[in-house]
């Protein structure tokens, strides 16, 4: 069965967008910033191993309709056309690589129909994110955390989640962090009895 991997550049303050987001600009000012590592020659690695196994892309609807304008009918991976389902209240048609699911789990179905033994990527936004894993649908979580504090915006995570690190790539435009997830919700973590034994 396919490997659910939720991927997202994030600031190092813990946000996926700045504050002030627009049509013209929907990473909101500086925002830009968290994706400077796609153009960087590691990065253009990470994206080319990681495109090679995948086989279907989720998304939220809000970053469907602020990325459509620069992804167009081919996706958000162009020439590869890798399947798009969109998670939104507003299913419509399909077009181009782009599919429409009314909840995570419909969504989730679809993508590894398509995806079959491929990798489905869940690459957000943040609240599409948090819903697979809080549900307990990703098996990994890969961050790019760029070297740059927003200070605002959309933040990430919102509830308690432990991870297990399994692969830390450096470069100058991002420390590329890839996790296991070991569980999610306040049950996931131990409490302060527990840690002062742990730590004894
Ligand atoms: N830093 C990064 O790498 C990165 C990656 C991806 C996106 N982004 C940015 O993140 C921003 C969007 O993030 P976001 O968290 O605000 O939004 P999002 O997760 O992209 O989309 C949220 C929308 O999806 C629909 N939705 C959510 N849960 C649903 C459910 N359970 N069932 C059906 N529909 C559901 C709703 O839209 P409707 O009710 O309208 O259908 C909701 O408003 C964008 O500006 C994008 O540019 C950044």
């Amino acid at each position: 069965m396919s490997n659910v991997v939720f991927d997202i550049s994030m600031s190092l303050d813990g946000y996926v967008t700045a504050d002030g987001q627009t049509a013209e600009e929907p990473m909101g000012p500086g925002g830009d910033r968290l994706h400077t590592w796609m153009s960087s020659p590691e990065g253009q690695r990470l994206l080319e191993k990681e495109g090679g196994r995948l086989g279907a892309v989720i998304c939220g609807r809000k970053t469907y309709d602020d990325s459509l304008p620069w992804w167009q009918a081919g996706g958000p991976t162009g020439p590869l056309g890798v399947p798009v389902i969109v998670v939104t209240h507003r299913p419509a048609e399909p077009y181009g690589v782009y599919r429409f699911a009314t909840d995570v789990r419909d969504a989730l179905a679809r993508a590894r129909e398509l995806a079959e033994d491929r990798t489905v990527t869940v690459m957000g936004g943040a609240s599409i994110g948090r819903q697979f894993l809080s549900a307990g649908l990703v098996d990994e979580v890969s961050l790019h955390v760029a070297p740059v504090v927003l200070g605002g915006g959309t933040r990430l995570f919102d509830e308690p989640l432990e991870l297990r690190p399994t692969e830390v790539v450096d470069s100058a435009e991002a420390l590329h962090l890839r996790f296991s997830v070991v569980s999610t919700g306040l049950a996931s973590l131990p409490d302060e009895q527990d840690a002062s034994a742990g730590r004894a």
